[in-house]
């Protein structure tokens, strides 16, 4: 069954506002506050809709930063269709306290049980444009991917881009990148928007790789569904503690890769307002009474996928 359009402007407006309430604390150096108030505005705003809701990717539960938990029951109607959720209402913590471009707030939904149920740990993922199978894969190399995507794309490797979260753990592959002459994009956070930027060739990025947040890899797996893309994602999971929280969870096989579509199936819609403007959509601006935003919506079944802007009122 698909998901009924009318919610798609019900969800814009949940991260509309959940990015309006983040704004007030851009540039004031405090992640904390500026990841509660998206939390809270987006607890409030879920809660008003017709629904019957459950989180099943939250954030912030290994360093007790404010979350909408996992399991938690959200919307206004005990009748409504129900639907997994998955949130990040500041996904760049970093960049809204320090006012700099690429702050998201996000959220994905899919009808019950669609949506893959993931605890907060790492994840190993790789994205592209090009949906076909043994082009791109997670078990390859770094040098038989690019091999693969340039004879693919009809591109040398130096006409690729690669999009990689800028962070120690990626040295071997940045090294391996350059010594292929790849182009890089490394990013100092906000792997939601790395690994959408290849859904466009207007971005100009060809592949997204590396290691980043696993509600992150959800999250992004939904937007790339309905763009058609690729993506491959392998849950991290390091101590004991995280291997005991998996299992509890539902899942056996730890180093198991997952497929786009083992990841979420069925319809979707996604949205991803601008907190701060980025690659992907502009940031809250505030004129009045009014604030303008905009958001990245996908919703499968109807195959939207735009940039929709919005003027509301501050109320
Ligand atoms: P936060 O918004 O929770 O700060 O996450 C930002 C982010 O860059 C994610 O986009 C990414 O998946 C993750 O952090 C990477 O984690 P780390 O900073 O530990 O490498």
């Amino acid at each position: 069954m698909a998901i009924d359009k009318k919610f798609i402007d019900q969800f814009v407006d949940v991260t509309s506002k959940a990015a309006l309430a983040s704004t007030y604390l851009v540039g004031k150096k405090d992640k904390i506050a500026a990841d509660k108030a998206a939390v809270d505005s987006m607890r409030a705003e879920l809660n008003k809709i017709d629904i019957q809701g459950e989180i099943v990717i939250g954030e912030g539960e290994l360093d007790d930063a404010p979350m909408l938990y996992i399991g938690e029951k959200l919307g206004n109607n005990r009748k409504g269709p129900e639907f997994d959720i998955a949130v990040d209402p500041l996904e760049g913590t970093n960049f809204a306290a320090n006012n700099l471009p690429g702050a998201l707030s996000v959220i994905a939904v899919a009808e019950k049980n669609n949506l893959f149920k993931a605890p907060e740990t790492y994840m190993e993922k790789i994205s592209t444009r090009v949906n076909e199978k043994n082009v791109i894969d997670l078990d390859f190399t770094v040098k038989k991917n690019i091999s693969n995507l340039s004879d693919y794309l009809n591109k040398s490797p130096e006409n690729l881009t690669a999009c990689i979260l800028d962070r120690p753990r990626h040295k071997e592959i940045i090294d391996e990148l350059n010594k292929l002459k790849v182009n890089l994009k490394l990013i100092t956070d906000g792997d939601i928007s790395g690994a959408l930027l290849v859904t466009e060739e207007k971005y100009n990025v060809d592949i997204f790789l590396g290691i980043g947040g696993g509600p992150e890899g959800v999250l992004s797996a939904a937007a790339l569904d309905t763009f058609n893309c690729n993506f491959q994602g392998r849950f991290l999971f390091k101590t004991d503690e995280d291997k005991a929280r998996a299992k509890k969870m539902g899942i056996n096989d730890l180093t198991k890769k997952y497929e786009l579509n083992e990841i979420v199936t069925g319809d979707t819609i996604f949205c991803a307002t601008g907190i701060t403007s980025g690659d992907l959509v502009a940031g809250i601006k505030i004129q009045g009474n009014d604030f303008v935003s905009e958001t990245l919506v996908t919703h499968k079944s109807s195959g939207l996928k735009k940039v929709i802007k919005l003027k509301q009122n501050l109320q």
